[in-house]
This record gives structure tokens, sequence and C-alpha cells, in this order.
């Protein structure tokens, strides 16, 4: 049987609603921060730098966006036509033999607004379709329960995550969601990417950043994180309670960063970065917040209003489990005027001489998995699972209808050999690993559809033309392969 991975291994691929489903105003559905998201059609290294140019979001810019059905400009609301496709994809992921597929509920397609009372039964009765058909093929869903999907009216009428209010909406839908598909849904993850809210306030906090004081914007930000610090870990403890024996994760982006050289400032400034990520997983871990992070509000003078049943709530409630995305790694410096600078997952960085790089620029680095992986697990003893990675590539079709992505398998290759090392040499547990876009989806950074991850390709292109057919890329064979030989594939020319 050669080199395998552990027997119940979760295989798989992760998408989200919001880049992928489509069907923006269909079954009832309420528009969210998604379907306001402009393609700029970036161009340059320049341009796909601007990471906050990209995100940047006023009231002006939602109007206009509000004043037209146009797909072109907002292409998250045509995505891949999942919506209309998911037989279709399902039916590819089960012939690729997936154990799980991560996909996330459009908040906003169950509470169109996000302040209702009663649910749209229409949107809950496509995800029980989605459901069925995973379970179908034996495939265990892997629900994000919030993926960059406020509904927009929470946000324009609320001011999304900054007001207390948030967490009851929130807890209402939770609450909807694990009772409907308690018989369904076995694992959840909460916030995707919880520690994103300080990169893109708006997609993930629902925060227009242009309605509030410069000054206190990093305050905002700090007040609305805490408020889904009490969503989350009362999501985990409804969860529990709708359905016995669920397991919920949090869900961190691991930017991994390497001091720049071997002087202390450089490391100290890497120790210090590397703190401001996980003290996200830190406080839903541990259920506490880190000295640091405390250490932080007070040296800022940040007022953040936290009550004592607040705190109680995140001690008593903390998550089951450790997910996280992993594309690149990135180095840091104290001062480095001369240093190339490069794109990592929506944040600027310094290059790091060593390793190849994208064409978006993100630096490929598998043994910076396995340092990911050895750090989480030294550092909390829980569980891990990989629900992201993969690489955004342009892919050709050639002559004769085949797409050869050799790249992205090699990739791919890399980085599930680190894992297996990180398994068995550094005794890691590791619950599954999930490729990100295991069919070509809106990226989320860009807009862009020609950013592809995909073992399947969508013909569609940035401008939303296309049929919308789906062709199996080389990957797919490859990933079929390895999933059949749970991993012992990935070893054979060894
Ligand atoms: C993760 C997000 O950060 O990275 C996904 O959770 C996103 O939503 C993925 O799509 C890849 O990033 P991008 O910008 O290439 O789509």
């Amino acid at each position: 049987m050669g080199k395998t991975f552990p027997e119940g291994f979760l295989w798989g691929g992760a998408t989200a609603a919001n880049q992928f489903e489509g069907g923006w105003k269909e079954g009832g559905k309420g528009v969210s921060v998604s379907d306001v998201a402009l393609f700029k059609d970036p161009k340059s290294m320049e341009e796909l730098l601007d990471v906050h140019g990209n995100c940047d979001i006023t009231d002006e810019m939602i109007e206009k966006a509000l004043s037209t059905d146009d797909e072109v400009y907002y292409p998250k609301r045509h995505g891949i036509d999942f919506y209309h496709h998911y037989k279709e994809d399902i039916a590819l992921f089960a012939q690729m033999g997936f154990k799980t597929f991560r996909l996330s509920i459009a908040w906003s397609r169950i509470f169109p607004r996000g302040d209702e009372q009663e649910p749209n039964e229409e949107g809950l009765k496509f995800y029980d379709d989605v459901f069925d058909e995973c379970l179908k093929y034996g495939i265990e869903p892997l629900v994000t329960m919030s993926h960059y999907e406020p509904p927009l009216a929470f946000c324009q009428e609320y001011d999304g995550w900054y007001n207390r209010k948030a967490i009851d909406f929130f807890c209402h839908y939770v609450d909807v969601i694990t009772k409907r598909y308690q018989d369904k849904v076995k694992y959840w993850l909460t916030f995707n990417e919880v520690d994103s809210i300080t990169r893109h306030p708006f997609m993930t906090g629902g925060l227009i950043e242009s309605r509030f004081d410069p000054e206190k914007f990093e305050e905002v930000k700090y007040q609305a994180m805490h408020h889904q610090f009490v969503a989350s870990a009362l999501a985990t403890k409804i969860c529990h309670d709708n359905i016995p024996g669920s397991k919920v994760g949090c869900m961190l982006t691991k930017q991994t960063y390497y001091p720049y050289t071997c002087k202390p400032e450089d490391v100290l400034e890497q120790q210090q970065k590397m703190r401001e990520l996980y003290a996200f997983s830190d406080t839903q871990v541990f259920g506490e917040y880190p000295a640091y992070l405390l250490a932080k509000y007070r040296n800022n003078g940040y007022n953040i209003v936290m009550t004592d049943e607040d705190l109680k709530a995140m001690k008593d409630y903390p998550v089951d489990f450790i997910s996280f995305s992993y594309y690149s790694s990135s180095c840091v410096a104290k001062k480095a005027e001369d240093a190339q600078m490069t794109a990592a997952n929506t944040v600027v960085a310094i290059k790091n001489p060593y390793l190849p790089s994208s064409d978006w620029g993100w630096q490929i680095d598998p043994i910076g998995l396995r340092i990911s992986l050895v750090d989480l697990y030294d550092r909390y003893r829980k569980p891990l699972f990989i629900v992201e990675n993969g690489l955004g590539a342009k892919d050709i079709v050639e002559a004769d209808g085949t797409i050869n992505d050799d790249y992205r398998i090699d990739y791919l290759k890399e980085h599930c050999k680190a894992m297996y090392q990180a398994i068995y040499e550094d005794g890691v547990e590791l619950m599954g690993y999930t490729t990100w876009g295991p069919i070509d989806l809106i990226s989320n950074s860009t807009n862009q559809m020609s950013k592809r991850y995909g073992f399947i390709y969508v013909d569609v292109d940035d401008y939303g033309q296309g049929t919308y057919k789906r062709i199996k890329k080389k990957s797919f064979d490859w990933y079929k392969e390895v999933i059949a030989t749970n991993g012992a594939s990935l070893f054979k020319d060894e």
C-alpha cells in the first residue's frame, strides 16, 4: 500500500457561495456585500498589489452598484452558476472521490436582509437539495456559516458587525440552519478567515469604512471583531445543542512570515506579525483574549465594549478544531527599503529571494505549510484542518480541448507531501484537506475569473462571456488517484 494518509482522512475541495453560486436575485435571495464588489480588471502587478483599492467601498459605490443589474462588472453576481449546475458539479466531485465538500451558506439566501425573524424557505430548500446531493455520493458537507457574505441591508442599516445587534441576528441565523440541517451537516466553520476583518473590513465585517472617522477606524474594527468572537462562541454552543456530536472550527488565514534577515529587529518584527494573526485563533481556542491584544487596546486607548457575559461565553464555548487557508509565505523586516515587494493573500509583503511566485505574486512554499502545521499544533494541541490550499493560475485550453495544468499538480503534490511529513514526522493531528476552488470560481481579491484554481475548468471569462461548460483538466485525474490511494500515489515516483 505504501505511504498513505490516516484512515478516514477527509480529502475534498472548498468553495464559497459568494464566489460560485450566482443566482444573486433568485430564490428570494437578498443582496450581499459580494454582489456589489466591483471588478476593476487589474492588469499590472502594481494594480494587483493595490489590495486596499480592490476592496475599497463607499456608500456612493454601493448606490451605483444597486442601480444596475449588470453582472459584468459585478462578477460575483453570476459566479459559475452553481445555483443551476449543482447536480452536475457535485457529480464531478463524486467522480474524483471527494470525501468532503466545503461550501458556505449565503446568509442573505436565508435572511435576505439579515434582521428578519422568518427565514426564506426557498433558500433553505436550496441547501437541502445541495446537501442531499452530496450525501447521495457519501460526501460529507463542511459548511462555513459566513464567508464574505453579510447581507447588504445589515451593513447599510446597522453598520454590520460594529453593531452589537449583529450577535443576535447571526445567532438566530445559526439556530435556524443548524436545526434545519441537523441530520445532514456535522462539520461547521463559523467565520471564514476571521482575521481578515483587519484587511477587508467590508467583506468580512460589513463595515463601510467611509462612514467612520479615519482616526477611530482601527477601534471600530476591533469592536466588530469582538462581536464576531462572541457570536462565534455562541454559534458553537447553538451548533452543539442542535446537533449533538457536531464539530465546529475557527478559520484562520495562515499568513506565514519569515524574518527577512537574522537581525534581532527583524525576528522580533516577525514574531509580532505572527502574534497579530494568532490573536484570533488564541481567542477562539483558549476562550480568552491574549495579553498582548489587551495591551494593544490599552496602549492605543481603544475602548472595546465587552460585557462579563461576552467573556464568559467566549470562555465556555471554544472551538473544537482549527481550520485554516494556506497559499504562500512571505517575509517581514523592521526596515527593508531596498527589498522587493510582492503580493500575498490580500496583503503586500516582502519577497523571499529563495522562493518562486505565482503569476499573482503569491510565493510558493510547501515547506511553509509544514512549518504552519507544526506551529499551530504545538500552540493549540487540537485537530487541524487545511480547508484551503491551491494555485491560482491562467489555464490554456489546447486546440484538442485538453487543459494541461502540470504546474497545479506540482504545487499540490509538494503541499500534500509536506502534510504527510507533518503528520508522520512531526506528530500533527490533521483531519483533512480541501483544495481551494476544485472547480474554477471568481477570485476573492481581484474579482477575476481568469485566476483559476480548479480541477474542473469553467468556460467563462473575466467579462462573464462563455458557455459555462465544465471541462476536466489534467489535474482532475491526478487528484482522483491521490484520493483513491489515500495519498499513496503522491510517492509513486520515489
Ligand atoms: C482565501 C479566501 O483567502 O483565499 C477565498 O477564503 C479566496 O475566498 C482564496 O478565494 C483565494 O484568493 P483569491 O483572491 O485568489 O481568490
